[in-house]
Parts: structure tokens; sequence; C-alpha cells
């Protein structure tokens, strides 16, 4: 009967276009991935500084094995907290300008935790989000069970208009993406931070695809703004410019303390591990040291929107290594990925719900390990 059921509703994702499948990669993709035998260039991965497959890290994770081990094997309130956690959670609150920071498993799970750990033991208290904020985010307000505003898309003034309407509320949690992970668009952080502070509303942003990428060696977008210790809470994910895996959160000392208390998604989970907490000690002392492939990737960036917007293509307000190329329908956005993986190159199609109906494109995902020769190749092909 269940399957049944399961395979009704596939159908119908089938016949409409929105059935997902898993496509197998023959190796842990860079800027070249291997499909079925046949070597692809890749644009879809978020290794934004290529670091997934970087000699120097890959050296030390054999000794980093050797000393930490591969399972953290319980909870950090159990036993699995190591001292590799707590120093991995310094330097990254130092990076951002933090008092204090707490890892997750993984960068979905830490806006789940800190969002609805905070709202959840406020007395009325309601979420504001920016419409296009990602999937973790709006189901970490939904576990939350409080009440949720959205302002349209990156519009301030659409923003306080909300802020007025809940004047009222107790506690109010603002949340944006600097870097929107679908359009490579940025929130203006100074105008954001600045309605929070004069609404008296808490500001929480994610920082997953900006951090390496933007900011004094790679702190991120609230770094550029110049705002990074007046937001109250920011996250960072260790699965993207980190190319490791696992998530944080950024803030102060009493934020952290009550997160290791109340987070749900944090206390009642196996910590990272500590082999992959060590590796990112790695990471973000590579990360820090990056400057030159930061401004590589924001040359090929340039680069690409600039041709790309030539050809009459609609990138919609992408400032950044994310690219979208926006057909609109599904039926467009796949025959555009197929066609570009004929000439050997993988751009993945991005269909709704991930982004809204009628907004269907595929997902231009640019890394320092790409070459000029790659965007001219994806130019070419695109035309
Ligand atoms: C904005 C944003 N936040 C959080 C996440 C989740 O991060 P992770 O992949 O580490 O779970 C993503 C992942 O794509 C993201 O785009």
């Amino acid at each position: 009967m269940l399957n049944k059921l399961l395979s009704q509703q596939l159908s119908e994702m089938e016949n409409s276009g929105f059935k997902r499948f898993l496509r197998n990669a023959d190796c842990s993709p860079m800027s070249k991935i291997k499909i079925q035998g046949k070597e692809l260039i890749n644009f879809s991965s978020n290794n934004y500084l290529d670091l997934a497959g970087d000699k120097e890290i890959e050296e030390k994770a054999i000794n980093i094995i050797k000393t930490y081990g591969l399972s953290a094997t319980s909870s950090r309130l159990v036993s699995g907290n190591i001292s590799v956690h707590k120093e991995l959670e310094e330097k990254l609150a130092l990076f951002k300008s933090k008092q204090a920071c707490l890892v997750y498993p993984s960068g979905y799970q830490t806006n789940l935790g800190v969002i609805s750990a905070l709202t959840s033991y406020q007395k009325d208290a309601c979420i504001i989000m920016d419409k296009l904020n990602h999937a973790s985010i709006w189901d970490g307000a939904k576990l939350s069970g409080a009440r949720i505003f959205v302002y349209k898309h990156c519009d301030m003034s659409s923003l306080e208009k909300v802020l007025k309407r809940t004047r009222n509320y107790n506690f109010k949690l603002v949340v944006t993406e600097s870097l929107f992970s679908m359009d490579g668009d940025i929130a203006p952080m100074d105008e954001f931070v600045n309605l929070c502070q004069q609404y008296k509303a808490v500001s929480m942003i994610d920082e997953a695809h900006s951090t390496g990428v933007f900011g004094y060696k790679g702190k991120g977008l609230a770094d550029t703004f110049g705002v990074a210790d007046k937001i109250d809470i920011t996250i960072g994910t260790l699965s993207k410019a980190f190319a490791l895996q696992g998530g944080f959160v950024c803030g102060s000392k009493t934020l952290i303390d009550f997160l290791i208390n109340k987070s749900r998604a944090f206390i009642y989970t196996t910590a990272i591990s500590p082999f992959l907490a060590a590796m990112a000690i790695e990471s973000l002392e590579i990360i820090k040291e990056s400057d030159s492939d930061r401004k590589h990737l924001h040359n090929i960036s340039k680069i690409l929107k600039n041709k790309l917007k030539d050809l009459g293509f609609d990138i919609g307000k992408s400032e950044s290594q994310i690219i979208p190329v926006i057909t609109g329908t599904i039926e467009k956005t796949e025959k555009l990925s197929s066609q570009l993986l004929k000439n050997n190159i993988y751009v993945p199609s991005i269909k709704p719900p991930t982004v809204p109906n009628g907004k269907a494109r595929i997902r231009i995902s640019l890394t320092s390990g790409h070459s000029v020769k790659d965007i001219h190749l994806l130019i070419n092909s695109l035309k």
C-alpha cells in the first residue's frame, strides 16, 4: 500500500518534470568531474577556493587521522567534546569577529538548530525572513512554531514595513543570506543591520556562500560591508569554501552557552568528527592566505557575467561567483543543461521548489580551479 501511494506521487512528479534523481560521479567533483567515465568541466560545486583536492591538506590528513581518530562517537555533551573542537571554534570566532562559536555536523543543522532554539524559548517571538532564504533557514523557522513574516527579496523598504507591522512582538529574529545561493546576489548588509538595530530586532546572517570568497582574508560579506561586529548571529558552513563538512554559528558567549543548552540539533547528535575539525583548522589557515585565488575567482566571474549579459542571457542580479542563467521553464532548463553535457560541460538544472515557479535555471558555480579557457569553453557552448 505504501509503495503504491509513493509510486503514484513519484509518477506525478515525473510527468510534471519535477522529479529529482541522483547522478553518479566517479570521483570527488572539483573543477573537473567524471560521470560514467567521461571527464566534464564541472560548474556545479561549492568548492570555491578549489581546496577539495588540495595536496597540502591531503598530506596533513593522514597524520591528523592518526592523532584524532575518525569519529567523535557521541554527542559533545556526552563524551564527544574533543580539544580540537574547542580550538576550531576559537579560531572561527576570531575569524568572524565574534566572542564565541559552536560547530554543528552540517550547515543545514546549524540553521535548523539555531533558529528553532532561539525562537521556541522566547515569549511572543516572530521570525522575519527574506523570501528567497535557503531551505534550512525556512525549516528552522517552521520547526520553531513561531509566527513567520516574509519580506521581498533583498528589499529593505519591504523589510522596514514588516518591522513596523511586527513592532509589538517581544522578540524578533530577522534572517537573511548575505550571498544568495541560487541567485548569486547580495543583501545590503549595512541597511539590513541598521534596520534591525532601529527596530530592536536580532539580526542573523547566513554566510555559507560568501565565507572564503569575500571580505578581508575571506571573512565574508559582513566584513566587506564593515558590519561584522554589529550582526548578532553569523552562520557559516565547512562544506563550501572549506571543502569539508560541518556548519558553525558565531555570536556572543551567552548565545553559544544558550545553544549548548537548548539547541536540539546540537545536543542530540554526534559531534562532527575530530578529524574534520582538525582539517577545518588547516582549511581556515589556507583560506586566509588565498588572496590570489579570490582575485582569480572574482576575475573569471566578471568575465563570464559580462559575456553572458552581452549575449542576452538573463543572469538576474548576480554579483558573485554564483551565476544563474534563468530560462523560466523546466523544459528549457533541462534542454540547456543536456546540450552543455554533450559539449562535456556539467551545469545542473535547478527547478522549483528550490527556486520559485517560472524561475527554473541552470546555476553556474565558479571556483578558483577554473581557468579562463574553461570560461571561454562555457561561453562558446552557451552561444
Ligand atoms: C545559504 C545556505 N545555508 C546553509 C546551507 C547548508 O549547508 P551544508 O551544505 O553545510 O549543510 C546551504 C547549502 O547549500 C546554503 O546554501
